[in-house]
């Protein structure tokens, strides 16, 4: 697997995207605002109310985790990446992180990030984790979350087929993909055959009710001229009773 999201580069990239204030990040009124705030929006889908636990695969630098705690009251957020947990620590203890941004070339701008307002970060726990091998002992969860996770698994059959066992009946799973398969983290062989969808579909049909799919785009900044604009797939389930 490859381990870009432990490089300084991608901890200031991530650290910007899910905390970074619209102008640091986007600073032309003419770009693709309804692109930010991403973990924002995914988290979003899940129905209105408060509950007991939510999990968070995937998290990165937390930004969904500290969203899924302003109405659940536990929450754990897993990474493979140590980096993204380090900091997503931090965040949540209260710090501020000075986080590296890209101009271009060499040039480096520093940009001070830190928990969202409105939440204090009880109850929100990480830990490094890997989403093929989740640790036994987790329990089950009202919500389970994995944003632009499951294409970049080896194996992310493995995954999904641990979520019947991690969501509560009548819980509720949102799953974000941008679908974009690439085999430097995906051999060929594990790739769905057809579209995502439709191998989610066919993945998760013994146990999910699919009760929603919609479009969330997201836009990491690369240096001060070049970004990623992408179209994420969320797709929400309910748990069925068995
Ligand atoms: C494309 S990023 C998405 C991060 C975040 N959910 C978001 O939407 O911004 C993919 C994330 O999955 C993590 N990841 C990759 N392989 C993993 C694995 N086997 N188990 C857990 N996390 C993994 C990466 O470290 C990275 O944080």
């Amino acid at each position: 697997m490859p381990d870009v999201y432990e490089t300084d580069r991608y901890v200031g990239e991530y650290l910007l995207f899910h905390y970074g204030k619209s102008e640091e990040i986007l600073p032309w009124e003419y770009g693709p605002a309804a692109a930010l705030d991403f973990p924002v929006r995914t988290v979003g889908h899940f129905s209105k109310g408060s509950v007991e636990r939510s999990l968070d695969v995937g998290c990165a630098v937390g930004r969904s985790s500290f969203e899924l705690g302003r109405t659940s009251d536990e929450v754990i957020g897993i990474d493979f990446s140590s980096a993204f947990i380090t900091a997503a620590e931090k965040i949540g203890a209260g710090e501020t992180l000075s986080c590296q941004r890209l101009e271009e070339a060499a040039e480096i701008t520093k940009v001070n990030v830190s928990r969202p307002t409105g939440t204090n970060g009880d109850g929100v726990t990480f830990e490094v984790g890997d989403a093929m091998n989740l640790r036994d002992g987790l329990g089950e969860f009202d919500r389970v979350h994995a944003a632009n996770l499951v294409c970049r698994l080896p194996k992310p059959r493995r995954f999904l087929s641990r979520l019947a066992s991690l969501v509560r009946n009548g819980g509720e799973l949102v799953l974000a993909t941008p679908c974009t398969w690439l085999e430097e983290f995906t051999q060929k062989e594990n790739w769905p055959e057809g579209r995502t969808l439709d191998w989610l579909k066919k993945e998760l049909a013994n146990d999910f009710e699919l009760i929603e799919v919609a479009d969330e785009p997201f836009l990491i900044r690369e240096t001060a001229r070049k970004f990623q604009w992408t179209v994420s797939m969320v797709t929400k389930w309910k748990r069925l009773d068995p």
